[in-house]
């Protein structure tokens, strides 16, 4: 087993870090207290090549692997989980989506503008009532001959408003239950495609979540994406690979919240040394190293196993499970290791525990990794 990046795997890495301090880092702070969506950065990541990291070059993509956006999600996800979560859809969800399963019209048409990151996707799944429970979707599309008449609402879409391209999940037969679910692409100048209002979240606050209306929208059959009756596995497969996406979010918050903390660590004095030389805050320091180390190594686990083409279902919500827990652990201690400082905005610690909130949430709260893991087990 070689636990070593190669030297591709570095300098991505590196390119990440250096646009995440350069360009993310400066109004971070302003963006989240606005909620003010990153625009030119968003455009800059598409320039630089992290819209469509593992697409194919041919269709425009990256052709890298996956732990080289692990390793690029965790880099830009230190400075602004908001941003990386705009990259984190469209990449997982979007392009992936896309290019596993779709046509090749539709890659032609869609992903190769996708994964350059001249436009960008977004995952409509959830509702108003069906989150979690994502069989019981009421969101229609009903079936006409060479096209459908989709209706519905679709909540807590993140790059709703920004998004040109949305990928929409639907019933086409309810009687069927998850058999009758398709998945879609639809376009968001339609005529009946409406983009609600703008969530104001606890964090991640610069990142577009808005409800989607859909009245009566004609949506062409070879828009559906895979066979009929495919959407709900589709969503679920696609889902899984997004979970790595997320985890390494996670991650990358973790990881920034004790970056902090150990810098603090060393210039903080009290009781006339650093605080990071008092037992109390260095077994803090510890325990989180530990625990970011642990995460870490699930998700590349998770990643290697997407690249090997292989089940990636359960590794990909242990990664989620672990990344998340960790960064709301570690952020929260974070907080504490700041004191009053950690409890005001200047110090970036409060921002990343409110980010840390969300990867618990979203994606698949943590209660639904917990169930995927323990059927994986109970059902083998
Ligand atoms: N891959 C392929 N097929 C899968 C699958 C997977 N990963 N998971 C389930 N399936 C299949 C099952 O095999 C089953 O098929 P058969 O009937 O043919 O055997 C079918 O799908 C139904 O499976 P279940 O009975 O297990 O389904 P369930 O209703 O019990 O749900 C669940 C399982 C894991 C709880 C699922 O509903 C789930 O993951 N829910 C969470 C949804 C979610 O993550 N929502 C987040 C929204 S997206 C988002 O947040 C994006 C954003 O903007 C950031």
């Amino acid at each position: 087993m070689d636990f070593s990046l190669t030297e591709e795997h570095l300098m991505i890495k590196q390119a990440a870090k250096d646009f995440a301090v350069q360009e993310l880092l400066p109004g971070v702070l302003e963006r989240d207290e606005h909620g003010t969506y990153p625009k030119e950065q968003v455009k800059m990541m598409g320039e630089l090549g992290f819209m469509g990291m593992m697409v194919d070059p041919k269709y425009n993509g990256g052709g890298m692997d996956t732990l080289s956006y692990v390793l690029a999600m965790e880099e830009i996800s230190k400075i602004e989980a908001a941003a990386s979560v705009i990259m984190s859809v469209n990449n997982s969800l979007v392009c992936w989506g896309l290019e596993k399963y779709g046509t090749e019209q539709q890659k032609q048409k869609y992903l190769t503008e996708l994964a350059s990151g001249k436009s960008i996707g977004a995952f409509c799944l959830s509702e108003p009532e069906a989150g979690s429970d994502a069989t019981k979707q009421r969101t229609t599309a009903v079936d006409k001959g060479d096209h459908y008449i989709l209706n519905g609402t679709k909540n807590w879409i993140t790059n709703g408003k920004n998004a040109k391209y949305h990928i929409v999940v639907a019933h086409t037969n309810p009687e069927k239950g998850h058999k009758g679910i398709n998945a879609f692409i639809v376009e968001n100048n339609w005529k009946g495609f409406e983009v609600g209002p703008k969530e104001n979240k606890m964090g991640m606050r610069a990142s577009d979540t808005h409800s989607i209306m859909f009245t009566d929208v004609v949506v062409p059959k070879e828009n559906r994406i895979g066979d009929d009756g495919f959407g709900f596995k589709f969503a679920m497969q696609i889902l899984a690979g997004g979970r790595i996406g997320i985890a390494s979010q996670a991650l990358g918050i973790a990881q920034g919240a004790l970056e902090r903390s150990i810098q603090y660590a060393k210039e903080r004095k009290a009781f006339g040394k650093p605080i990071g030389e008092h037992q109390g805050i260095a077994f803090k320091l510890a325990d989180m190293e530990s625990r970011i180390e642990a995460a870490r190594l699930a998700i590349y686990k998770a990643a290697w196993l997407k690249d090997q083409h292989k089940d990636i279902n359960h590794a990909s919500a242990i990664a989620k499970y672990l990344a998340a827990e960790t960064a709301m652990y570690v952020t929260t201690e974070a907080v504490q290791i700041h004191g009053g400082y950690g409890y005001v905005k200047e110090y970036h610690v409060e921002r990343l525990m409110r980010e840390a909130k969300l990867t618990q949430i979203y994606e698949g709260t943590s209660e639904i990794q917990q169930i995927v893991i323990s059927r994986g087990l109970l059902t083998n």
